[in-house]
C-alpha cells in the first residue's frame, strides 16, 4: 500500500477537461490496488495570471514541493498570444515551475498505437512498431538563457554548462541501457559551440556505458530520419529547443497530438503531463482527447514502481480504442466522436471491472 499526495495544476484551454480524467483515473487505480490518495489542487496559467496576476504563484509552487507528484495538464491563452508586448504569460508558469522544481530531464515517449497506424499522415509501413524515446533537457539552453529584445535587436542565449549536460546524457544513457542500447545524441555541433561541448562530454562519457551505442547526428537529419526511418531511433537525448521541435514532430508518428504523455523529473517533485497544449478553440466542449492525460498517469504510477498500476491503465486505453470509443481526433471515419468525459469514464469503469 502506498499513500500519494498528487498536486493537480489543471490549467488553461482543454486543461481542466482532461485533468478531471486522469484524477478519476489515479483514483480508480488507487482504490483497485489499496493505495491512499490525495489531491491539492493548485492554479497556473492564464488562469493564475486572471486570478492572482502570476502564472505560477508561490502557492502552487509550495503545493507542488510538498507533493509526490505534480499531475499537470496545459496552459496557454490566445488572448496573450497575438500580444507580444505582454509582460506576463501564462506559458512563464510553466517554465517556472520546471525551472523552480529543478526538472531537468523531460522524458517523452514516442509510440504507435496498431489500430491508429491510419491516422498517422506518415505510411502505415513506415511508422508501424516506431517505439522510442526522446530525452528532452527542460531547464537550460535558450529557454532560460540571458535575452534581450528591444525595437532593432533581440537575442536569446543558448547557454549550457558541463553539470548541465552530463546529468542530462546520464539520463539518457541509463535509458538506453534500460532498453534497447541504442542511444541518438542530437546536436548541431557543425554549428553551434554549445552542441559541440554537448558532443565532447557525450564522447567522454560513452566509455563508461560499453555495452550502448551511441551515435551523434544533427539536428536537421535527425528531424528527417524521424519521418523516415522512426524505428531507427531508440533512445534520443538532445536540448531543451531542438527536443521540442522534434517531440511535435514526433506525435506525427502516433497519429494524434492528443496521444502523448511525458514524465519531467530531476531534483524535486515529478510533473507527468501532456506533450500538448491547451488547444483553446475547444475549451469547455467536452472534445479533447483525454488519453495523453491519462498515460501520463501510468507514467505516474511507474515512476514510483508500481508496474500493475501502469500497465493496467495501458490496457483499459487500448480496450478503449479497441472497443473504438474515442474522441474525433483519433475515430474512425463515419463512427461516434465519444466525448472527454465518455472516453475517461469508460476508462474508469474498464479499471474498476478489472
Ligand atoms: C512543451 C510546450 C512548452 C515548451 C511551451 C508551452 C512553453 O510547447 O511542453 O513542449 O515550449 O516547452
Ligand atoms: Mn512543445
Amino acid at each position: 500500500m502506498k499513500e500519494f499526495k498528487i498536486a493537480v495544476l489543471a490549467g488553461d484551454g482543454i486543461g481542466p477537461e482532461i485533468s478531471v480524467q486522469g484524477v478519476d483515473v489515479m483514483t480508480a487505480v488507487c482504490e483497485k490496488f489499496g493505495h491512499k490518495v490525495n489531491y491539492e489542487y493548485a492554479v497556473c496559467g492564464a488562469d493564475a495570471i486572471d486570478k492572482v496576476g502570476d502564472p505560477f504563484p508561490e502557492a502552487t509552487f509550495e503545493t507542488c514541493k510538498n507533493a509526490d507528484a505534480v499531475l499537470f495538464s496545459a496552459v496557454g491563452d490566445p488572448k496573450f498570444d497575438n500580444n507580444p508586448t505582454a509582460k506576463v504569460r501564462p506559458e512563464q508558469g510553466l517554465l517556472a515551475m520546471r525551472k523552480k522544481l529543478g526538472l531537468f530531464a523531460n522524458i517523452r515517449p514516442v509510440q504507435t498505437f496498431k489500430c491508429l497506424l491510419h491516422k498517422s499522415p506518415l505510411r502505415a509501413e513506415l511508422v508501424e512498431g516506431a517505439d522510442f524515446i526522446c530525452i528532452r533537457e527542460l531547464t537550460g539552453g535558450m529557454y532560460f538563457g540571458e535575452k534581450y529584445q528591444d525595437n532593432d535587436k533581440a537575442y536569446d542565449t543558448n547557454m549550457y554548462t558541463r553539470p548541465e549536460i552530463e546529468r542530462i546524457l546520464k539520463v539518457g544513457f541509463e535509458y538506453a541501457m534500460k532498453r534497447n542500447k541504442h542511444l541518438t545524441v542530437v546536436d548541431k555541433a557543425n554549428v553551434l559551440a554549445s552542441s559541440r561541448l554537448w558532443r565532447q562530454i557525450a564522447q567522454e562519457m560513452a566509455p563508461s556505458y560499453p555495452e550502448v551505442v551511441t551515435d551523434y547526428m544533427y539536428v536537421d537529419n535527425a528531424a528527417m530520419r524521424m519521418i523516415q526511418d522512426p524505428r531507427f531511433f531508440d533512445v534520443m537525448v538532445t536540448e531543451n529547443t531542438f527536443g521540442d521541435i522534434l517531440t511535435d514532430e514526433g506525435s506525427c508518428i502516433s497519429g494524434s497530438m492528443g496521444l502523448l504523455p511525458s514524465a519531467s523529473t530531476g531534483e524535486s517533485t515529478p510533473v507527468f503531463e501532456p506533450i500538448h497544449g491547451s488547444w483553446p478553440q475547444a475549451k469547455g466542449l467536452n472534445i479533447a482527447n483525454p488519453l495523453a492525460q491519462i498515460l501520463s498517469v501510468a507514467m505516474l504510477f511507474e515512476y514510483f514502481d508500481c508496474k500493475e498500476e501502469g500497465a493496467l491503465i495501458r490496457r483499459a486505453v487500448d480496450a478503449s480504442l479497441d472497443a473504438n470509443v474515442r474522441t474525433g481526433d483519433i475515430q474512425v471515419e463515419g463512427e461516434k466522436a465519444y466525448s472527454t468525459s465518455e472516453v475517461g469514464q469508460w476508462i474508469v469503469e474498464y479499471i474498476q471491472k478489472a
